[in-house]
């Protein structure tokens, strides 16, 4: 339907555009997100009677939740009347019923699921290697049949390819999550373990559910306070909720806490009195949490204190905490994110990207057997894109880890659909040619290619109260993460549509839109952040989220782009640049040596080029930067449409709660896509083939505009604004910006671009000659308290019948500390409300 003009009277869609991400005050436990078990459409093929051999309560807890699934899926109450049954137990327990049947030899967390034929009866076998294999096969088989397989032949064995599956919260014990999105601590509050955690034993479900292991549930920065006793006698709490769901408990640990609450005079790892302190409270955990997983640490890094102020190694420290750990079978992830943050960005050998290989190869087998060495996936900092860390080639003989990141810090905060496994598939599969052999980083490590017991995936997971990552289809990261760490042999693909069988719905068409929107997010997203190597071109020191593309230079937390007049990039070669393409093996070396060798999207982080140079695909790289970034912005914006298809065959409720995120998004893309295509344009001054880079032609600036009230601003950065300029309102009553449209009649779109700030929800009105057309609020919650790109947001007036010489205003009233702020206003074709 147009909105014909006058039509409708401000409040009346004051509601529809009220952009809100904030959450229903729906129970977070009431959310099953990929455990739903939705009633199949088709007898279900396997029994509902349960029976359990074992007594302990992980394998308990797996029948309860075996007979809850089955009861759902087949949408009856009670059990079938059948004699057919599933039995559940370790191999133990079967070999003990039935001493002469031939029982598997199975590894702790292994399961086989089969099918015996008795005289009149069918019994389905989930064996365990231990309960939790039980639990475990549990789960794999409801997978199976909530995706709608047919089990009633099945057989599966499967055993996790990693030992250390673990999530990595970074929450406060005041209730804050570092670089978390979707609101508070399901831990801590106030400065202590929250009362109710019906919560962490319901994300322990979910977690068990794709056979992670264990939660470390405290941010390695500020990590000291978790050591106190009182914290600790808190902690068992937490333990006893996560555990009958085969999930321990593990804790970030500062190395200097042996001084900063221990008393003593030093933290020197060498000292006999920090390794006694060290060992005396590590034997107070296991008292009080026998199961206690181990230790992450962060030392020596953006802050921290570490082994280095007293001239000792990361070995040195590892191995303290470690003695303590080994006699209780407890590990410790020490991280290989450790880097000077005070690098001299005039030195051009400068560069952060080579500290990790730099610190820790040359201790490479320094390290005790419980030490795991955790990486993250990429030399920098979880950025859009990387090349893979090389690292993981460095350590032989050291028990290594991958860090991955679920929680989308640099990569849209959970705001821009951003489904990461095809990245982290991506490294997954690369080949290190670690002496000139196959060794993908997979098999690193799984601890395959180097013959260690230990290795693992770890995810930073950022889980909230809000919704748990608060966008729904953000969840398909921890899922994937979560099969990732059971077996990287699976596709990022396959994972997509498991997860969206479970999540959405089983019709083919649903799987295949949603899946097809899940794997292209994260290439759009590269192509209108960070295209060619260049990671991602946001506000580095502040929120990481918006463009902001000069935060990461000429600073001392390393340089990303080192964008001139002439080129862009980072030369890391080791004939002309920073060297760290030498800590490849020699095969990878070779291909990021050369840029005629290198792939085009990592160009940039490996050369320094000029804008002219032609890539493999044929464009020169600054037609690329404009071109990729119109591309991603379609595609965002081809995310709507897909979703707006899907009406009607997902539930409602799902629905209306992502299409606002998804609107949100292509607006944000638009944004990004501006900032960087202008800021080019400026810096290179070569136009863009297609005219589009710096022109809009449909625009009209608010600082061209008449304005009553409002005045014209310089934003900061200036990309973030188109043409770098805004107004901003401090008349309590209100400003107008006043446009006259001299275009052709027509129904047209009519996109708004303000400024939505934290801390005050200002409003804005749309008015056709005189008359008020729209209102809507300015509260969604955004970084930053400035106007810039973190903040500026989209809104889009559909089909609003314009005539040549109508007067356009925009008003806005500022409120609080949110000044109405405005950018443009720009006519678009007619497409209807969604
Ligand atoms: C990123 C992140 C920090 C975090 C750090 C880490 O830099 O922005 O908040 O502390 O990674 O991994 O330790």
């Amino acid at each position: 339907m147009p909105l014909h003009r006058f039509a409708f009277a401000a409040a009346v869609v004051a509601a529809l555009a009220g952009m809100s991400f904030s959450p229903s005050a729906a129970a977070q436990t009431a959310d099953p997100a990929w455990l739903r078990y939705a009633p199949l459409d088709h007898p279900l093929s396997v029994p509902t009677r349960v029976v359990v051999l074992g007594q302990d309560p992980v394998e308990r807890n797996g029948a309860a939740e075996l007979e809850r699934g089955l009861l759902a899926l087949s949408g009856r109450t009670t059990p079938d009347p059948s004699s057919d049954s599933i039995v559940l137990g370790t191999a133990q327990q079967f070999h003990a019923r039935k001493p002469k049947a031939a029982t598997p030899s199975l590894e702790p967390d292994e399961f086989v699921i089969s099918w015996h034929s008795l005289p009149m009866v069918r019994e389905l076998d989930i064996v365990g290697g231990s309960p939790r294999g039980v639990l475990y096969g549990v789960f794999a088989l409801l997978r199976n049949l909530s995706q709608g397989a047919d089990m009633s032949h099945a057989s599966l064995r499967e055993h996790p390819a990693m030992a250390i599956r673990w999530v990595d919260q970074w929450d406060n014990a005041d209730g804050s999550i570092e670089r978390g999105y979707a609101g508070r601590s399901l831990f801590f509050e106030g400065g202590h373990v929250r009362q109710d955690l019906a919560p962490v034993a319901a994300y322990a479900r979910l977690l068990a559910s794709v056979g992670v292991n264990a939660v470390n549930v405290n941010n390695v920065n500020n990590a000291a306070p978790f050591l106190q006793p009182q914290m600790l006698h808190e902690l068992v709490r937490v333990a006893d909720a996560m555990r009958p769901w085969g999930v321990h408990l593990a804790l970030s640990v500062d190395v200097a806490s042996p001084k900063s609450i221990g008393g003593l005079a030093t933290y020197d790892p060498l000292d006999p009195a920090v390794k006694a302190w060290w060992n005396a409270k590590v034997d107070a955990i296991y008292a009080l949490i026998p199961d206690f997983a181990g230790f992450t640490v962060k030392a020596d890094s953006e802050g921290q204190p570490g082994p280095a102020s007293y001239g000792r190694t990361p070995a040195d420290a590892a191995n303290t905490l470690a003695a303590a750990l080994a006699p209780h079978h407890g590990v410790v992830l020490y991280r290989a994110f450790v880097y000077n943050h005070h690098l001299d960005w005039r030195d051009p050998k400068a560069d952060r990207a080579r500290a990790a290989y730099d610190i820790f190869h040359p201790l490479d087998g320094k390290f005790l057997p419980n030490v795991i060495i955790q990486t993250k996936e990429g030399p920098i900092d979880f950025q859009a894109q990387e090349p893979v860390s090389p690292l993981f080639g460095g350590l032989t003989r050291t028990s290594q880890a991958m860090e991955i990141q679920v929680t989308q810090e640099y990569t849209g905060q959970q705001r821009h659909l951003v489904y990461l496994a095809p990245m982290w598939k991506w490294v997954l599969d690369f080949d290190l040619r670690v002496g000139g052999a196959h060794t993908p980083v997979r098999q690193i490590i799984s601890g395959q290619s180097f013959h260690r017991t230990l290795g693992g995936l770890v995810a930073v997971a950022g889980v909230g109260r809000d919704h748990w990552l608060n966008s729904p289809l953000a969840m398909a990261n921890l899922y994937a993460f979560g099969r990732f760490a059971w077996d990287p042999n699976l596709t990022a693909e396959q994972i997509a549509v498991e997860w969206t069988r479970q999540t959405i719905s089983r019709d083919p068409d649903v799987v295949s839109i949603v899946a097809k929107m899940l794997l292209q997010s994260w290439p759009a997203y590269v192509d209108y952040t960070g295209p060619l190597g260049m990671q991602t071109l946001t506000d580095i020191t502040g929120s990481h989220y918006g463009p902001n593309i000069e935060a990461s230079e000429r600073n001392g937390w390393g340089q990303w782009h080192k964008a001139d007049h002439l080129g862009v990039g980072f030369d890391r070669t080791v004939a002309t640049g920073t060297g760290f393409v030498g800590q490849y093996s020699p095969d990878v070396a070779k291909i990021y040596e050369s840029a005629a060798t290198t792939p085009d999207n990592l160009l940039l982080f490996f050369h320094h080029m000029p804008y002219t140079w032609k890539l493999h695909d044929g464009q020169t790289v600054i037609q690329y930067i404009y071109s990729s970034h119109y591309q991603g912005a379609a595609e965002a914006a081809q995310f709507v449409n897909d979703w707006i298809s899907l009406k009607g065959r997902i539930p409602d409720e799902l629905y209306y709660n992502m299409l606002p995120r998804l609107e949100y998004q292509a607006g944000h893309a638009i944004v990004w896509r501006d900032a960087i295509t202008q800021y080019f344009l400026k810096l290179s001054g070569i136009p863009d083939e297609t005219g589009r880079a710096g022109h809009f032609p449909r625009r009209m600036e608010a600082e061209d505009a008449r304005l009553a009230g409002y005045t014209v601003f310089d934003v900061n950065p200036w990309e973030d604004a188109s043409r770098g300029k805004a107004v901003t309102c401090s008349v309590p009553s209100g400003c107008t910006a006043q446009f006259t449209y001299t275009g052709r009649e027509g129904l047209y779109n009519l996109a708004i671009q303000y400024f939505d700030l934290q801390d005050g929800v200002a409003k804005f009105t749309l008015i056709v000659n005189g008359q008020p057309l729209v209102s809507w609020a300015a509260n969604n919650d955004l970084p930053s308290p400035r106007p810039d790109g973190d903040n500026s947001t989209r809104y889009t007036a559909h089909q609003v019948e314009l005539h040549t010489g109508d007067i356009l205003s925009v008003q806005g009233v500022p409120d609080g500390h949110d000044p109405a702020a405005l950018d443009y206003l720009e006519v678009l074709p007619g497409t209807p409300q969604p």
